[in-house]
């Protein structure tokens, strides 16, 4: 596989820039994932790499070779759409070997043979082959289509939501099992996705895209834990992240330009029912808020409350409904506040 670098690309359409000054290095065998919300871009930058789409501004290299003024087929980059389309007449084994039949692999019929099984096995369709590729659920027909681009050996594979066509459950079974693949093949892969938890369980390293910019560039952990912005603060993580005036919350020590502070779910304990808590320590980031709901999840409950004109959420134990009911007064304590400012840019304390 290869490394990917994106400098300074842009792309405009008409008066609309969908693509603004992106730059980016994708090491050899890194799963990078752009989340943004649709119209963020995301399409336009994949097509870029692949060559579907020239830049304005900017280059595209691909193994260190500036490929800007190449054509798609001249970048050997393998794409999975979209609306992926399998060729309906034929067998799912014909499906996956059709794009090693092209002049430009020199494979014979039992290599071929070979490769399509390998792939077949890693994405788990081996069992049905022989199918016709409209005999398929919705999730085999997805396996398919990735298949079919894993089949070549590119230098890099280009992923546009592959699996926002399926149900909940597929989606989470694929998830996994695309993350295996890209890590046993050693692939250099850059997928795009508006969906958060997507992006967190596969990334080695995750791209925050908003109106055709790159705003933050980490790892999971670090662009959840140290958001540079409100709207990267609130795009990860489910339930989102609590955002409150600083004035709301008793004994804040927020820096002076904190207008917002941030405060995620699990940062927000229960420490006590009734506007008393019971424990004596000083006021620090405490706050009385009334029950309003409790959403039961079986693995959690989420805890709706509402603080004056705001509506908070927290996370209670697996029973607290049967001891709380909504109406009732609570006790908070946050930690870990993340703060911004009136812009929402992030201040640091
Ligand atoms: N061929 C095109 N012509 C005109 N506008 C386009 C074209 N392709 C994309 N756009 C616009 O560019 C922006 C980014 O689109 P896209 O890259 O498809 O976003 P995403 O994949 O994140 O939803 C959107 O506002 C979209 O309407
Ligand atoms: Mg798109």
């Amino acid at each position: 596989m290869a490394n990917v670098t994106l400098r300074g690309v842009s792309k405009r359409f008409k008066n609309l820039v969908a693509v603004d000054d992106v730059s980016i290095d994708i090491a050899d065998g890194e799963f990078v994932v752009l989340l943004g919300p649709t119209g963020a871009g995301k399409t336009t930058t994949l097509r870029l790499v692949a060559g579907l789409e020239k830049p304005e501004a900017g280059s595209v290299l691909i193994d260190g070779k500036d490929v800007t003024g190449f054509a798609p087929s001249q970048r050997d980059v393998s794409f999975v759409f979209q609306q992926y389309s399998l060729y309906p007449h034929l067998s799912v084994r014909d499906n996956l070997a059709f794009p090693l039949k092209s002049p430009a692999h020199s494979l014979n019929a039992s290599q071929i043979k070979a490769r399509v099984e390998h792939v077949a096995e890693l994405v788990q369709i081996a069992h049905k082959l022989d199918n016709r590729s409209t005999a398929l659920s919705g999730g085999e027909m997805q396996r398919v289509a990735i298949g079919r681009a894993l089949v070549r050996d590119p230098a890099v594979f280009l992923m546009d939501e592959p699996l926002s066509s399926l149900d909940a459950k597929l989606r989470g079974d694929l998830r996994v099992e695309l993350k295996r693949i890209q890590k046993e093949l050693g692939a250099t892969l850059l997928y795009v996705t508006h969906d958060q938890i997507e992006a967190m369980t596969m990334a080695d390293r995750i791209g925050i895209l908003d109106e055709g910019r790159l705003v933050q560039l980490g790892t999971p952990r670090e662009i959840y834990e140290d958001p540079v912005n409100v709207h990267v603060a609130a795009r990860l993580g489910q339930p989102a992240i609590n955002l409150l005036p600083v004035s709301v919350m008793g004994g804040v020590s927020a820096p002076q330009s904190a207008s917002t502070m941030g405060i995620r779910t699990e940062h927000l304990d229960v420490i006590g029912q009734g506007t008393r808590a019971s424990d004596n320590d000083d006021a620090a980031m405490k706050v009385a808020a009334t029950l309003e709901r409790v959403e039961f999840l079986g693995d959690q409950n989420r805890l709706h409350l509402r603080m004056g004109d705001h509506r908070i959420v927290t996370l209670g134990d697996g029973d607290i409904e049967y001891r709380i009911q909504p109406g009732s007064e609570m006790t908070l304590r946050a930690r870990n506040a993340l703060y911004f400012d009136q812009n929402g840019e992030r201040v640091r304390g």
